[in-house]
């Protein structure tokens, strides 16, 4: 188990890489495996996460290679053509990779069974059992809907209509990669819309998916079934959760000055870079042009000076993944920050809300939450922060990551314990921080 001591850091500056958006990556092999023919996917996120997701696949008869850095071959063996006798598909820590597959499975003439890590097996399925059961898949778990599950897919899923209680491009994406190979219309509405990836590379192979909003101002997302998947190459744009760290740590470090380029700035994904640019943070976006379905930009990120503002519920969605680096930046703002509507932070690989109160609680920071808020109650620029502290990743990296960008601007260091969960979805982080000045050493046991 490797654990990593985070010291105050002088300046960041300099160019940092980021790799392959997470979601995009998990979706371009999934989806990749249901075109007709081989496509090329290029800048691929080689996390533990995704290669999970690769290695689910070649299980059930995807045949993937990896053929250079970052470069990958699928051969697609078209819509709803996965084989296996029930196989065991451990999906690791990845929520995206199990829930996103069980869709794909559900709508295969196929069996198969799926596992996952401590903190996988403790997150709630019922969210996507509901709906796949809808569609004629057979499904088997125990009383908690949790891993391991059992699925027996269907070979012509029924179409659905299905009202999501909440907004996740989770549940949206399983039951609409079910709803590939039903003669007829899949139809999800959702509260407010989640991230589109699945839409839109599913739009960019050729596939009809229309998305209105309903007089409700909920979402209406509808896919005409057995589409024709072209073979056309996939290229991933950087993760922006993943940017979210040297972005953060780069406003909170004096005299920093940090450049991401070819990040994915989806409408649906640049929350937090909306929320900090409204509490003050010099950032800009430039080189913006649209790859493969996808908008992309540079992302430069300067030393700034932080004021507290109230983060409205309706913006979650867009930013679900980035509120624990939030927490790190509303640390160094003057005045409070509240961040509204984040319950579903409470089901991701930890308890995130839980795990930022106790961590900055211990370094003296004023915390508040409810079962779906937290407030930050910022110390300004200037106030030293102790930091003397360590903190347990709870398997979470993004929990890991944010406590890691915190020491850099801490007085006395902090100690993250087993961050091996960071490869799940930024493995480069280490050598990329300490490229532009962050002070990370390993302490090995
Ligand atoms: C993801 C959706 C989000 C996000 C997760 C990735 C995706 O989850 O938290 O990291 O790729 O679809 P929910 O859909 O459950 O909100």
């Amino acid at each position: 188990m490797n654990s990593i001591i985070s010291s105050k850091s002088l300046n960041l500056s300099g160019e940092i890489k980021v790799p392959g958006d997470k979601s995009i990556s998990h979706r371009a092999l999934i989806i990749g495996s249901t075109v007709n023919g081989k496509i090329k996917i290029r800048n691929l996120l080689e996390s533990e996460d995704v290669l999970a997701t690769a290695n689910a696949l070649k299980k059930l008869d995807v045949k993937i290679t990896k053929l250079s850095n970052d470069e990958w071959e699928i051969f697609g063996n078209g819509i709803g053509s996965l084989e296996g006798s029930n196989p065991l598909l451990n999906m690791g820590n990845s929520g995206t990779g199990a829930r996103l597959l069980m869709g794909l499975v559900a709508g295969s003439d196929v069996e198969a069974t799926f596992t996952g890590d401590r903190s996988l097996s403790t997150r709630p399925m019922e969210r996507i059992t509901t709906p796949l059961i809808k569609t004629g898949a057979k499904i088997i778990c125990n009383s908690n809907n949790t891993l391991p599950i059992n699925i027996r897919g269907s070979k012509i899923p029924l179409p659905i209509l299905y009202h999501s209680p909440i907004a996740s491009a989770q549940v949206k994406s399983s039951i609409l990669l079910a709803g590939l190979s039903s003669l007829g219309k899949t139809t999800v509405i959702e509260p407010s819309l989640s991230r589109d990836h699945t839409e839109r590379l599913l739009k960019h192979l050729g596939a009809e998916v229309i998305t209105t909003q309903l007089e409700n101002s909920s979402w209406k997302i509808v896919l005409n079934g057995m589409p024709q998947l072209n073979p056309l190459n996939i290229n991933i744009p950087s993760d922006p959760s993943s940017a979210a760290f040297p972005i953060v740590a780069s406003i909170i470090t004096p005299n920093s000055d940090v450049l991401v380029k070819n990040v994915c700035i989806n409408e649906l994904r640049i929350g937090l870079y909306k929320t900090l640019i409204e509490m003050g943070a010099d950032i800009s976006f430039t080189n913006q042009r649209e790859v493969d379905g996808e908008i992309i930009a540079d992302i430069n990120a300067k030393s700034s000076k932080l004021f507290g503002i109230t983060v409205p519920k309706s913006r979650a969605p867009s930013m679900i993944d980035e509120y624990p680096i939030l927490a790190i930046a509303a640390i160094r703002a003057n005045g409070d920050t509240i961040m509204e509507g984040i319950e579903e932070l409470r089901y991701k690989e930890t308890d995130r809300i839980k795990a930022m109160v106790d961590g900055l609680s211990s370094m003296e920071i004023k915390t508040k939450n409810t079962k779906d808020s937290l407030t930050i109650n910022g110390k300004g620029e200037m106030s030293p922060i102790s930091g003397d502290i360590e903190i347990d990743s709870r398997l979470d990296h993004r929990i890991a990551m944010s406590f890691l960008c915190l020491g850099l601007i801490t007085e006395k260091p902090v100690i993250v314990r087993d961050t091996d969960t960071i490869n799940s979805s930024f493995p480069i982080f280490f050598d990329q921080m300490n490229k532009v000045g962050a002070k990370l050493k390993y302490l090995r046991s």
